[in-house]
Formats: C-alpha cells, structure tokens, sequence
C-alpha cells in the first residue's frame, strides 16, 4: 500500500471536519487488514467535550463495516505539521494493533514522517 495515497485520502477527510470551535480540522484515513481503506474526521459538540476525534470517527466506520485491524493509519491537519494522534486516540489505535504492529503516518511539509504506534504509546494497556 502507497502511503502518500493513503495521506491523500486523510488531506481529503480533513475538508469535511466539523470544527466551529476550535477552528481545527483533522482528516484521517487507515488502512484495514482487510484490504479496505476508511475515512473520518473530527466533528465538535456545543458541549465541547462531546468531540470526536478523527482517529475515532475513523476506526468506528471500520468497526462497523466489519473491519478488524489497522495496519496503517495516516493522520492530517492544514493546521499543524506532524499532527499525531492525542492520548486518547492512541489508546483505541492500540486496540485494534496488527501483530505487526500499527503504521501511524504523519506529514512534515511534503514528506510523511512513520511512526510504529508502540513508540508514540509504549506499554499501551490491553485485557
Ligand atoms: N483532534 C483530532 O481529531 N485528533 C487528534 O488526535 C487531535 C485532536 C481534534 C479534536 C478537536 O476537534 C480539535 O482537533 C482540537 O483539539
């Protein structure tokens, strides 16, 4: 899998972003061991702790489609270089972990920066 069209398909996400509060989009796209790719991207509540991340957002559309693990998840915002995902994100990406382990693919100005997600969440919790 190219990981500049699975970026493309995160910049694309991004556009959709519901953010009239933080003024803050994040597109992300992941691609699923099951050959498939998803997208999502963040969507905020006038109770501003309602909001759902993009990794989220995203990893629930997979859930839903039947969609298992994630071998790779890229995440973008016009707003930041090197968006990564937050704590909690973090935690639900490490949940669905290839045994491979988790790409997450990030973009510094024109280039994508891979990360394993054990490296950005060492010791990640799991029953
Ligand atoms: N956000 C994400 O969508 N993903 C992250 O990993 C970081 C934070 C969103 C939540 C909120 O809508 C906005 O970015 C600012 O925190």
């Amino acid at each position: 899998m190219d990981y500049n069209e699975i970026m493309k398909k995160a910049i694309e996400a991004a556009k959709n972003a519901y953010v009239p509060y933080s003024k803050f989009p994040v597109g992300a796209c992941l691609y699923c061991d099951n050959g498939k790719l998803y997208t999502g991207c963040n969507f905020e509540n006038s109770s501003f702790g309602l909001t759902i991340c993009a990794e989220r957002n995203t990893i629930g559309t997979m859930i839903a489609d039947g969609g298992k693990k994630i071998k790779a998840i890229a995440i973008y915002s016009p707003n930041m270089d090197n968006c990564t995902p937050c704590g909690a994100c973090r935690q639900v990406i490490h949940e669905f972990q290839t045994d491979e382990g988790t790409d997450v693919i990030t973009k510094i100005g024109e280039n994508l920066k891979i990360y394993k997600l054990n490296e950005l969440l060492p010791e990640g919790f799991l029953l």
